[in-house]
């Protein structure tokens, strides 16, 4: 059987994702943990809203690695676009910490009305908006962006080449492409459930190897890929605030995590981060 399948709608991601009531559930995780709704700040939310292994420390990295304290854009703060953005929490680090307005587009609507309400409690609604969207088919002009953003989202997309060629679409000449992403490892098909999939009907990871050779015949040119893989290990479960908790609840995540541990154990999973530039 191949690593990576061959059908998933936008239906079934849907429904594998989303959760009903989950802003009250995500604020009243917050005032449990002991935070103050009307002085909530960025850092506040970080247990929170990082939905992906490694949490915030792996945005930050990510986001040295792509040098956004650096890069220049035309308009004075770099337009981002964050691809699959979940809860908001890597876009408010990137326009709280980089300066960045950043656009998220999600498929999932409740994660989408999540991101708006924390944005807002945050007071950072001038510089990140939310829409709800689907990565396959991006509601933007070309080169509009100047970074290209994703962090664990493409594992339910089967067709990267349409995603990557929209993500080259939509990004400007000369811009930045940043990704962590979970990818097929050498040890084998992978243990389920994993987060994103109960079984491998919907799960689609390619080897980093296929997934390098793409991103290079899509257009980018490479400045950096490390495996981050050990970045992801876990002890033991996460605070009740975590997204992962929230989300998936304490059988399942607990059936993740063992699968997941096993799987970075053997080989089977890889996660990436990666930057290119858009040639
Ligand atoms: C593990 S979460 C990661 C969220 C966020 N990137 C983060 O790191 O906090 C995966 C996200 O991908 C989104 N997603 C999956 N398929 C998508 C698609 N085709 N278009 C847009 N978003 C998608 C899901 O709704 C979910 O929010």
């Amino acid at each position: 059987m191949p690593q990576y399948g061959l059908v998933m709608t936008r239906e079934t991601a849907v429904a594998h994702w989303e959760r009903t009531d989950l802003v009250q559930t995500v604020l009243e995780a917050l005032v449990a943990a002991g935070k103050d709704l009307d002085r909530l700040g960025v850092d506040d939310l970080a247990a929170t809203d990082q939905f992906h292994g490694g949490g915030r420390p792996v945005t930050i990295r990510l986001a040295e690695r792509a040098g956004l304290d650096r890069l220049e854009s035309s308009a004075g703060s770099l337009k981002v676009l964050d691809v699959g953005g979940g809860l908001g929490g890597p876009a408010r680090v990137l326009a709280a910490h980089y300066g960045c307005v950043v656009t998220t587009v999600d498929l999932t609507p409740s994660y989408v009305e999540v991101a708006r309400v924390l944005t807002e409690k945050v007071g950072l609604q001038d510089r990140v908006q939310h829409l709800i969207g689907n990565a396959l088919d991006l509601p933007f002009a070309e080169d509009a962006f100047d970074v290209v953003w994703t962090q664990n989202t493409g594992m339910n997309i089967a067709d990267k080449e349409t995603l990557l060629q929209g993500f080259h679409r939509v990004l400007r000449p000369g811009g930045t492409f940043a990704f962590q992403e979970p990818m097929a490892g050498e040890g084998g098909p992978l243990h389920f459930p994993v987060m994103w999939a109960d079984d491998i009907s919907s799960s689609f990871l390619r080897p980093p190897n296929e997934m390098r050779d793409l991103i290079t015949r899509t257009g980018f040119r490479m400045r950096s890929w490390d495996d981050v893989s050990e970045n992801m290990a876990t002890s033991g479960m996460p605070p009740p605030h975590a997204p992962q908790r929230i989300i998936m609840g304490d059988d399942r995540l607990r059936l993740i995590a063992a699968a997941g541990q096993k799987n970075l154990a053997e080989g089977r999973l890889v996660t990436i981060h990666g930057v290119f530039t858009k040639i």
